[in-house]
């Protein structure tokens, strides 16, 4: 590609996932019953982590950290179900093998501007991790 048709794309890519939405490079942190497939962040508004499912669960909790050092500290959320919780991660169980699902988390609610790298581990209700992934982003 030239660098002018290279540019043309970044700039439909950047027009198409609207301005201040960005895609975050994320590690896996192991996920077993399902796969996270992007995670889409809005600075000061929100984070969508979009995953599929290899296996149905009935419920399903989320833990986020924050990695220190290289050590994952408590980083506690509002609600530990991430399901039917007033729709607060927009997120409705059962969870369906091949289904695709946003686990969504408003940035809008602390202060002062918090960077962090996290990590959110969701887990079926015995306790099998369903993904774990962790990335950097900030709330605001
Ligand atoms: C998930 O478990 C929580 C806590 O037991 C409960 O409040 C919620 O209704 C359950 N959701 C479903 C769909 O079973
Ligand atoms: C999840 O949210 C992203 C935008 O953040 C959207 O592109 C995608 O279609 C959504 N996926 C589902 C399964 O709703």
């Amino acid at each position: 590609m030239s660098a002018v048709t290279c540019r043309s794309f970044l700039f439909l890519v950047v027009w198409l996932t609207g301005a201040n939405s960005h895609l975050l490079k994320f590690e896996d942190c192991g996920s077993v019953k399902g796969r996270v497939i992007q995670v889409d962040f809005v600075p000061c508004g929100y984070l969508n982590i979009e995953f599929s499912m290899l296996e149905t669960v009935q419920n399903a909790t989320i833990l986020m950290n924050q990695i220190v050092e290289g050590k994952p500290e408590p980083a506690p959320l509002p609600y530990i179900y991430a399901c039917n919780q007033y729709d607060f991660y927009g997120l409705t169980c059962p969870l369906h093998t091949g289904g695709r699902y946003n686990f969504s988390l408003d940035l809008a609610q602390e202060e002062p501007e918090f960077h962090l790298k996290g990590r959110f581990t969701l887990k079926d209700l015995p306790g099998h991790v369903i993904f774990c992934s962790q990335f950097n982003f900030w709330f605001c």
